[in-house]
């Protein structure tokens, strides 16, 4: 492989992401391929202690632009020490996360303007861009049902406590951005089932790598 390749996972919370990306991750190895699976916020030591400020539910008095400038510090951090060097040295980075998640969430979802954060984003990642961004539609109730489910015993992040409307915003920016450029993002219907959605994925994913080699 010439260089490597950044696929990013978007969705809202409980649309199946995580679950994907471990199950796509695991097939890659298995065909020997040299994989990277990383998250944001986070990935790093810096963005793991960014990450705690941000999901931290006392932190209710956060400003709309504090948390954009702190996802959007945490992604420097994370281009910079991990995401460029893995594909410089030809790695598949699976990323849980990534740009549109803030462009959905503190653009859209909290008002700050979808424009505005694509700016700040651009600034923090450098002209880096993913490869394939695969966004996992799903509504909003069925997502939170899975949420509930899978909260038990634990207890919901700062993000997760908000409001239907919040995430109904949130929903609306990815279908946007997923309509302004589809050729970089595959819409994944995320109401099947997770070996239905493994098999789709596997054959974009599969297909993107024959491009590269
Ligand atoms: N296709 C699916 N059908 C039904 N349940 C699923 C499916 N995929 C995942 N789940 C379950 O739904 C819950 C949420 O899935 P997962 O943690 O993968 O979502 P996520 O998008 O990573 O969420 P978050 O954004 O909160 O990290 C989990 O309990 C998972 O087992
Ligand atoms: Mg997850």
């Amino acid at each position: 492989m010439r260089k490597g390749l950044l696929i990013t996972f978007e969705g809202i919370d409980g649309a199946g992401k995580t679950t994907q990306l471990l199950r796509l991750a695991a097939w890659l190895e298995a065909q020997g391929l040299p994989v990277i699976v990383t998250r944001e916020p986070g990935g790093t030591r810096i963005g793991d202690a960014v990450r705690a400020i941000l999901l931290d539910p006392r932190h209710q008095e956060m400003a709309p632009r504090t948390e954009a400038l702190l996802y959007a510090a945490s992604r420097a951090q994370h281009v910079e020490e991990l995401i460029r060097p893995a594909l410089a040295r030809g790695e598949i980075v699976l990323c849980d996360r990534f740009v549109d998640a803030s462009i959905a969430y503190q653009g859209a979802g909290l008002g700050l303007g979808e424009a505005w954060v694509e700016a700040l984003n651009e600034y923090a990642l450098g002209g880096l861009r993913p490869d394939l961004t695969l966004w996992f539609d799903l509504d909003w109730p069925t997502a939170r049902s899975r949420l509930r489910a899978r909260a038990e015993g634990g207890g919901l992040d700062r993000i997760e406590r908000r409001d239907e409307a919040f995430f109904e915003r949130v929903a609306d920016a990815f279908e946007r951005l997923w309509r302004a450029a589809p050729e970089v993002r595959k819409r994944i219907d995320a109401a099947r089932s997770p070996d239905d959605i493994e098999q789709e994925i596997r054959a974009l994913v599969w297909n993107l790598i024959q491009q590269h080699l």
